[in-house]
């Protein structure tokens, strides 16, 4: 049996100040997250200056409670993992300058890793019988991507979204029936006392490539039976309004994922990123892959939005092959999956 490798993961790409310590990629020690998001509530979105000075200000503070929750200190470390991008600039440069000043001062190795490369591996943490090859939605804020794993640290992006992520679209439409942000979780929460079939809305197809989304179409005819409610006079009800689009988001992402997993030939499934904690999506694949003999995999929902125990868990497997990053590693914001 080898030897264990222990790696502090930091984790800054977005609104979420996150450090975390990870064993072999798979079990987590500790993983701490301040979360800024009542700080942008008031903006409804996400400020980066105030993102990066927050991120600032934190940094240090997350990081030894991440180290005092696991019982350890620096020296008790194999390696620190990062996250380099995508993201915004600023907030990606505290988390990448910290990791390389505590990289340089202590000696240890540092890797920088690949934001949604860490929503992927969430799914090493809790499923322990995981391993690639597997079909994986990434659906985040930033991203709606369809990726066949093919193993560890290698990914072939089949389908992607043309225009809105499917988180995004989830935020707007929250904005327009005035839930505020992140609008998600209170889309997700007002769904459950509405009807999903009181509103036709429409379920985008892509022709040039029957694995990519689009997500805006959905979103203007939102807008639309929002406008065309007021022009009536007539009482919108937010909450069928919050369901239907919903339901037009999941049954989308589980056409598109049940047909690639099916055409690429693969027996696993997997979901990431923060769309991954709404729970009808959750539901709707596990009865649909049950239904079709697929094996499903998803993280807890602490391990779907942002956090850093995922930057160890792809840490883990990229350490292992060998990878490791200079000193010259800098924020990459349009990083794409599997580029170095
Ligand atoms: O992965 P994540 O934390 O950050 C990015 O990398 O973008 O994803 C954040 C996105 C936001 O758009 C948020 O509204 C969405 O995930 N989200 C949800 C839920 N929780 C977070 N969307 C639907 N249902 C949820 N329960
Ligand atoms: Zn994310």
């Amino acid at each position: 049996m080898s030897r264990d490798v222990v790696l502090l993961s930091i984790e800054s790409s977005c609104d979420e100040t996150a450090a975390a310590v990870v064993k072999n990629g798979r079990e987590v020690l500790s993983n701490v997250i301040y979360s800024q998001i009542a700080l942008h509530t008031e903006f409804g979105g996400v400020v980066p200056e105030i993102a990066s000075r927050k991120h600032i200000e934190k940094i240090n503070q997350v990081i030894e409670q991440a180290l005092s929750d696991a019982g350890m200190t620096l020296a008790d470390l194999d390696g620190i993992a990062v996250t380099y991008g995508p993201g915004l600039v600023g907030a990606l440069l505290v988390g990448v300058s910290e990791a390389k000043a505590i990289s340089f001062a202590t000696g240890l190795p540092l890797i920088g890793i690949h934001h949604i490369e860490g929503h992927i591996s969430a799914n090493y943490i809790e499923n322990k019988d995981l391993e690639p090859p597997f079909v994986c939605l990434v659906a985040s804020g930033g991203h709606s991507h369809l990726v066949v794993v093919k193993d560890y640290g290698e990914y072939e992006i089949i389908g992607r979204t043309r225009d809105d992520a499917a988180g995004e679209a989830f935020d707007k439409v929250a904005r327009a029936i005035g839930l505020g942000y992140p609008g998600g979780p209170k889309v997700d929460k007002l769904s459950k006392e509405g009807n999903p079939d009181a509103i036709s809305f429409p379920r985008a197809k892509v022709d040039e490539n029957e694995y990519d989304f689009s997500f805006s179409g959905l979103k203007s005819a939102v807008l639309n039976y929002l406008n065309a409610c007021q022009m009536k006079g007539e009482e919108v009800n937010r909450a069928d309004v919050a369901a239907s689009f919903q339901k037009a988001v999941i049954d989308v992402l589980v056409e598109h994922s049940m047909h690639a997993v099916k055409e690429f030939g693969y027996d696993k499934f997997a979901i990431a990123g923060g769309v991954a904690s709404n729970s009808s999506l959750r539901k709707a694949f596990e009865e649909r892959c049950a239904a079709e003999g697929i094996q499903f995999y998803h993280p807890s929902p602490i391990y779907c939005t942002d956090n850093a125990a995922m930057i160890g868990a792809a840490g883990y497997y990229e350490y292992v092959k060998g990878v490791r990053s200079g000193y010259d590693l800098n924020a990459v914001p349009g990083l794409k999956l599997g580029e170095r």
